[in-house]
């Protein structure tokens, strides 16, 4: 038998899929586009190859006509994988499009999940094409190099062609002043805050814990930044912010960087839901936390009374309704890659 080279390529290509997909994903940071230029470069590729092997998949149904648990996880991949890359191209090239209320770049993230399983399945059943002596064919990876360079002429001839997005892929929305969406993470949604009995607490490695009210947050309130949130639900907007720097909410509270035991290493922000995320203690110097927004006190939607700014960061690392920071002697790594609630 000879060796089936676009079985491998598609796996491989999938996987990288993933990866690329992930960390274009989480990232905030323009320096880093390129990654979603390798997912974007790596799906005109899986396009090409599934065009090849188009016409096998069909010989192959045609030819055996009973449903084994393979054959099942086969056509499932096979369609899952289509409705993911069509559902990514749509939002690449036919702009900020919504279907049953989620963007169709989120369905297409959603999708590429349970794809997976069903794929790794399927790769399990036939694991007989990953034989080691045959994959190393050299003339099998050419190919797989052919395809991903064709994916990546596709991908640079197509550019222009595309919505104006940022390079996270999200679309506009209401930047300076205007409305933008209310949404998190998974399902966090506290009833309205009361800002009479709202209290922040500022604890764990520092000299001076603090519990801090409104009022008194209000009043050192001074700084306005300029940053964009990006959801990664496919949307930013650029808002003039106002807050307290953390620096000076940490300064305040006597912080001690450093490695000594006791020494303060990440900083984690908590919310009223008790949504949380950590930072390491530098980037949480960057950070505001924010009162307002465009010149007006947070709406409940937005996070009132405070939530954090964090330019640089997705819209996920940016916790709403915060009522604790607590400064830590642990690693800022210290934390599941995506937020579990
Ligand atoms: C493994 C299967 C996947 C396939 C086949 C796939 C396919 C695609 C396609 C065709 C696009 C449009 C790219 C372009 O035209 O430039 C796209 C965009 C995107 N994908 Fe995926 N994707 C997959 C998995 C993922 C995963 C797991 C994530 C994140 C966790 C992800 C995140 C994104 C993002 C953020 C964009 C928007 C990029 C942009 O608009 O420039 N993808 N994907």
């Amino acid at each position: 038998m000879r060796f089936p080279w676009v079985n491998v390529a598609l796996l491989i290509l999938l996987l990288l899929q993933l990866a690329s997909g992930y960390l274009g994903f989480v990232n905030g940071e323009e320096r880093q586009a390129w990654l979603l230029w390798l997912h974007g470069m790596g799906a005109y590729a899986l396009v090409l190859l599934l065009w090849w092997k188009g016409s096998v998949v069909w010989h192959v149904l045609r030819r055996r006509k009973r449903w084994t648990w393979a054959r099942v996880s086969f056509v499932v991949s096979i369609f899952l994988l289509l409705l993911t890359l069509v559902l990514g191209l749509l939002w690449t090239f036919d702009g900020p499009r919504y279907l049953f209320g989620f963007s169709l770049v989120s369905l297409h993230i959603y999708i590429a999940v349970p794809l997976i399983l069903f794929l790794a399945f399927h790769v399990w059943r036939m694991r007989w094409i990953l034989d080691v002596d045959q994959a190393v064919d050299r003339r099998a990876f050419l190919r797989l190099g052919l395809a991903g360079l064709a994916g990546a002429v596709a991908w640079w001839l197509l550019r222009h062609l595309q919505g104006r997005r940022r390079f996270t892929g999200s679309y506009e929305i209401g930047s300076m002043g205007g409305r933008f969406p209310h949404v998190s993470w998974i399902d966090d949604n506290p009833a309205p805050l009361s800002p009479a009995s709202w209290r922040l607490s500022l604890d764990g490695e520092v000299r001076l814990p603090q519990s801090l009210s409104y009022e008194a947050l209000l009043q050192m309130a001074a700084e306005e930044q300029t940053a964009i949130v990006d959801c990664t639900g496919g949307w930013y907007s650029e808002q003039i912010w106002r807050g307290v720097p953390l620096r000076n909410l940490l300064a305040q509270a006597g912080v001690q960087a450093g490695d000594a035991p006791g020494s303060a290493r990440s900083v984690l922000v908590r919310s009223v839901t008790g949504y949380w995320r950590r930072f390491s203690l530098a980037e949480a110097q960057q950070f505001l936390l924010a009162t307002h927004v465009a010149g007006a006190p947070l709406d409940h939607g937005h996070g009132f009374p405070a939530r954090l700014v964090a330019p640089g960061l997705r819209g996920f690392e940016w916790v709403k309704w915060v009522t604790a920071i607590r400064v830590e002697n642990v690693s800022p790594w210290l934390q599941p890659p995506l937020p579990l609630q």
